[in-house]
C-alpha cells in the first residue's frame, strides 16, 4: 500500500465474470461506455502498463505519462517511458505524479502487471463485464474479503456496448 504522502496505486481494469481481461492481445468485448470511463479515470495521471498492453493500444495515450514495463532496451512506440522493473516503474511514475501534482498512479495492466502490483494496490476501479468470454489474459486471483466497496453503479448496455456492466470502486480494508 502507498506510504503516507505517496500517491495511491489504483488498478483500472475491465474483467468478465470469469476474470478474463484479454484475448489475442485485444479486449474481448466492445464497450464504448467503458472506454469513456477509462479516459476519465486515467486523465492526467501516470500509468504503468506492460509492453504487451501498450503494443495492443499502439500509441502513447494523450495527456497521460505512460510508463511501460519491459525487459527490452527499446520498443517501437514513441512518447513513453521505459522501466525494467516494478521498482523503477514506481519511481518514474512517482516523479511524474509529483511533476503533475496528482496523488494517484494508475496500474493499467495487463494480466502480468496486475499480478506484479496486486499486493501494493490501494484501490481497484473495476468494470465487471456481464460476460464470460474466452481469453488468454486474466486478472489475478484476489481475496475479495480484503477489499471494501466504495461505490457501485450498474451500467446498462449502450448503443455501442456489447453487454451491460457494473462499475465498482474498491478500497483495501
Ligand atoms: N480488460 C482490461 O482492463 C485490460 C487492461 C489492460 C490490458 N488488457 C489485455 O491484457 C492483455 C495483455 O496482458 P498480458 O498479461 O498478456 O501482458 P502485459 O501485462 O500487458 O505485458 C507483459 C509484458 O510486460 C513486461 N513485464 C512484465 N513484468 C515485468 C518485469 N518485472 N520487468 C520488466 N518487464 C516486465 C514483459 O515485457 P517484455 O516481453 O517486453 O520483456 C512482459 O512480456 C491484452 O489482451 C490486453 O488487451 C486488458
Amino acid at each position: 500500500m502507498a506510504e503516507q504522502g505517496q500517491p495511491r496505486l489504483t488498478a483500472v481494469v475491465a474483467m468478465g465474470r470469469n476474470g478474463v481481461i484479454g484475448q489475442d492481445g485485444q479486449l474481448p468485448w466492445r464497450l464504448s461506455t467503458d472506454l469513456k470511463r477509462y479516459r476519465s479515470l486515467t486523465m492526467g495521471k501516470p500509468m504503468i502498463m506492460g509492453r504487451k498492453t501498450i503494443e495492443s493500444i499502439g500509441r502513447a495515450l494523450d495527456r497521460r505519462d505512460t510508463i511501460v514495463l519491459t525487459h527490452r532496451p527499446e520498443i517501437a512506440i514513441a512518447g513513453v517511458f521505459l522501466a525494467h522493473s516494478p521498482q523503477e516503474a514506481l519511481r518514474l511514475a512517482g516523479e511524474r505524479a509529483a511533476e503533475r501534482g496528482v496523488d494517484e498512479i494508475i496500474i493499467a495492466g495487463g494480466g502480468e502487471i496486475y499480478a506484479e502490483f496486486l499486493d501494493r494496490l490501494d484501490r481497484l476501479a473495476i468494470t465487471h463485464v456481464d460476460a464470460d468470454p474466452a481469453g488468454d489474459a486474466r486478472f489475478p486471483a484476489i481475496d475479495w474479503d480484503g477489499w471494501t466497496v466504495v461505490t457501485s453503479e450498474d451500467v446498462p448496455s449502450g448503443p455501442k456496448d456489447d453487454v451491460a456492466s457494473r462499475h465498482v470502486v474498491y478500497e483495501r480494508r
